[in-house]
């Protein structure tokens, strides 16, 4: 019945996490007319999505769709950041904001299979992920009417959220009653409000959700080696693994010791500074590995232009334009230097940090023939000296024929 509008027009789909503000937002958009359709991303939060299932039905969805994203996440989005070398003003490893453009890309994919045109998400007016959500949208199903309840709705507080839950006697979590507004995938952890928007205060141990306190791990330490191919995370400690589970064990292992914390003033999209806390072992231990990798395998120049890439595309990644032309040209100069960053890094996990003690590789540039102080030096010095002259004579001072 296609040509009905009623039967179509009044369906929302909804980005569903099972937390407080969403779970407001389904009561919220039935009261409104709405019959809301709850799609559940699972992006490897490790949150029971069974339970999150029952929870959106339990809240008035008509219909939830839980989806197993966990692996187009890994290969799709964190994969091409990993190898992009994508950190945000030099500290953010951005799982928060790889997360949105994947999330948004499945809630349109339910829209058109369930002939909705209305969708609906859980983010704040003042924060990036809106953006990110909506902007991606717009890129990949224009026409779609969004709406964004939290930057609408009478609720202006935590509070009375709290309040409009209990009198409309939904089921929300326990945890909602958090101090911390937390978001969390396979690829880390993002924490912010409560005491940690002063940004004189020292995160409490509390706010964080996966590590140990490094000063608490144990002073062994531990070393993992990971195999790389072509850039991509291979194998961890000589096991074959698929990058969903690898990742899983790097995170377990960095949270031991404590590995991936990070407490930063940021740059919103938005036009504020915010202060925001991280945690994200495996990431921190890929991007140290891959980048080691890279130094070993790449040349110079090669190495110093994709440092001016990794810094753009980082930005891309947060300022939501994930599926934007520039985006995807840099993916394919990415793509091209990993054709020689294959081989084996070994990391020392120690008391909060990710040290690198060894790197090798098939396509190595180091020559130690060309490097060694010792016995079976190739390099040849008496080509320095010529070799000083003339980078240096731009700049010698000129004699200009006059004194001495
Ligand atoms: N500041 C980070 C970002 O913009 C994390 C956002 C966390 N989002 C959340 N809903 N708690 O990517």
């Amino acid at each position: 019945m296609r040509s009905d509008p009623a039967a179509t027009g009044n369906k929302v789909v909804l980005a569903y996490s099972g937390g407080l503000d969403t779970s407001v937002i389904i009561r919220w958009l039935m009261n409104r007319g709405y019959r809301v359709i709850a799609v559940c991303a699972d992006v490897g939060q490790g949150e029971d999505l069974r339970v999150v299932r029952e929870r959106a039905l339990a809240c008035g969805a008509s219909k939830v769709f839980v989806l197993d994203l966990r692996k187009e996440f890994a290969r799709e989005y964190v994969l091409p950041a990993l190898k992009a070398g994508a950190v945000y003003e030099g500290k953010y490893l951005l799982a928060t904001a790889l997360s949105r453009p994947l999330i948004a890309k499945a809630m349109a994919q339910v829209a058109r299979a369930e002939k909705a045109r209305t969708l609906a998400h859980g983010c704040t007016g003042k924060g990036n992920d809106q953006v990110r959500i909506e902007v991606s949208l717009r890129i990949l199903s224009p026409g779609f009417h969004i709406i964004a309840p939290v930057r609408e709705w009478e609720l202006k507080s935590r509070d009375e959220e709290i309040r409009y839950a209990q009198d409309h006697h939904l089921p929300i979590a326990k945890k909602s009653e958090s101090k911390y507004s937390i978001d969390q995938n396979l690829w880390g952890v993002s924490i912010e409000s409560g005491p940690l928007e002063n940004p004189w205060t020292e995160p409490p141990e509390e706010a964080f959700r996966w590590t140990k306190n490094p000063a608490t791990a144990p002073a062994k330490g531990e070393y993992v080696t990971i195999d790389f191919l072509h850039g991509t995370p291979a194998a961890l400690n000589g096991r074959k693994l698929p990058l969903v589970e690898l990742i899983q064990k790097l995170n377990a292992a960095g949270s031991r010791h404590g590995v991936g914390r990070t407490d930063m003033v940021e740059d919103r999209l938005v036009g504020i500074k915010s202060r925001e806390v991280y945690e994200a072992p495996a990431a921190t231990i890929l991007h140290a590995a891959h980048s080691e990798l890279e130094r070993l395998t790449l040349d110079r120049e090669t190495l110093a232009f994709k440092e001016a890439v990794a810094q753009r595309y980082s930005r891309l990644i947060y300022d939501g334009l994930w599926f934007s032309p520039l985006k995807a040209a840099l993916d394919k100069f990415v793509e091209e230097t990993q054709v020689r960053v294959t081989g084996t890094v070994r990391i020392k996990l120690l008391k909060g940090q990710a040290i690198c003690v060894g790197r090798k590789s098939p396509y190595s540039r180091y020559a130690e023939k060309l490097a060694t102080y010792g016995a079976g030096d190739q390099f040849d010095q008496s080509h320095a000296a010529g070799f000083i002259t003339l980078w240096g004579l731009p700049y010698a001072a000129r004699r200009n024929g006059k004194g001495r």
